[in-house]
């Protein structure tokens, strides 16, 4: 495995792999992450490397997707176990650029989706996705992957990807892969860290006010987006310490929000996502709605 820090030397790198397996057209999967591996990271790292000849880690801290006020300077990094995770995962390459590598100058180009992205986080997080699709759009260019690989723990993130590549033409297919939760429910994020040990307790109404909510759907057909919003919320509530900043229920991956009086049953194309906030610790989940196999007559 190659640890490699410009974009000089990591085109090179790759152009001779490809070479290696000349045989046909090998497929280069690119993972692309902020550090601070966790097992999530780690599914995505064995998606890529099952469905591509030559997997590329990309390791980059991007200060354009983070506002003023956000945890930039203290996002959690820590190289060497980073390095060694990727190892383990059977990874090619891990590109680790420097800030000066990725925006070596004022930047004057700005990669933006626009209405996928006034919702959710892009409504809490001003600027945030700008970012995340300028710089997606930059490793796309610089890697040139076949496959990209996107957990859905960021499903906006997946939702506005797609419509990138979509609109601009790009050559690379989205990989989407499941999310990677703890044993008692948690998804697994780099910010959990910052959780202390009574938030990181706490932080299980997450998962259970989204299990709560799928549960309502298996029960009844006639289960409303209202019932699932006021069910979201109630079981959050049950943390004295969480402050909601969303909890909603749309249609993926237009992220249409539906109706209060519409009825959620036997439809497949359902998002629950949540944002919530403990302390300054902001923390996402979401889950696709199962089609609920109701018996009517039960
Ligand atoms: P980061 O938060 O490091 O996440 C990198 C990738 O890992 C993303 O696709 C994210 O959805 C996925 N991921 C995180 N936690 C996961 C979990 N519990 N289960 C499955 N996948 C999980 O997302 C970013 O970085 C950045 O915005 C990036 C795309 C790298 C652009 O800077």
């Amino acid at each position: 495995m190659k640890v490699i820090r410009t974009i000089t030397e990591l085109r090179q790198e790759i152009g001779l792999k490809r070479q290696a397996t000349q045989s046909r057209e090998s497929i280069v999967g690119l993972v692309p992450t902020m550090g601070y591996l966790h097992e999530g990271h780690a599914s995505l790292m064995h998606a890529a490397k099952q469905q591509s000849d030559i997997v590329v880690l990309s390791i980059f801290v991007n200060p354009i997707q983070f506002g003023p006020n956000e945890d930039f300077d203290s996002y959690p990094r820590d190289e060497a176990r980073d390095v060694e995770t990727a190892r383990a995962q059977g990874v090619d390459i891990v590109f680790i650029p420097s800030v000066e590598e990725m925006y070596p100058q004022q930047t004057q180009t700005t990669v933006s989706v626009s209405s996928l992205t006034d919702r959710l986080c892009g409504a809490s997080r001003p600027g945030h996705f700008d970012g995340v699709t300028t710089v997606v759009s930059k490793l796309f260019n610089i890697v040139q992957p076949q496959r990209a690989f996107f957990g859905m723990k960021d499903a906006q993130q997946v939702a506005v990807i797609q419509q990138m590549v979509n609109d601009l033409n790009m050559p690379v297919e989205i990989v989407p892969c499941p999310i990677v939760r703890e044993q008692d429910g948690l998804a697994l994020s780099s910010r959990n860290v910052y959780l202390s040990a009574e938030d990181r307790q706490e932080a299980l109404v997450l998962s259970k006010a989204l299990r709560a909510a799928q549960e309502a759907v298996d029960i009844s057909a006639d289960t409303t987006a209202a019932d699932i919003r006021r069910i979201l919320r109630e079981n959050i509530g049950r943390s004295s310490r969480a402050v909601i900043d969303y909890a909603e229920i749309q249609a993926f991956p237009s992220l249409e929000p539906l109706a209060d009086q519409e009825k959620v049953h036997g439809r497949d194309d359902i998002l629950m996502a949540l944002a919530v906030k403990f302390g300054k610790t902001r923390l996402i989940d979401n889950t696709r709605l199962q089609r609920a196999e109701v018996l009517s007559h039960v």
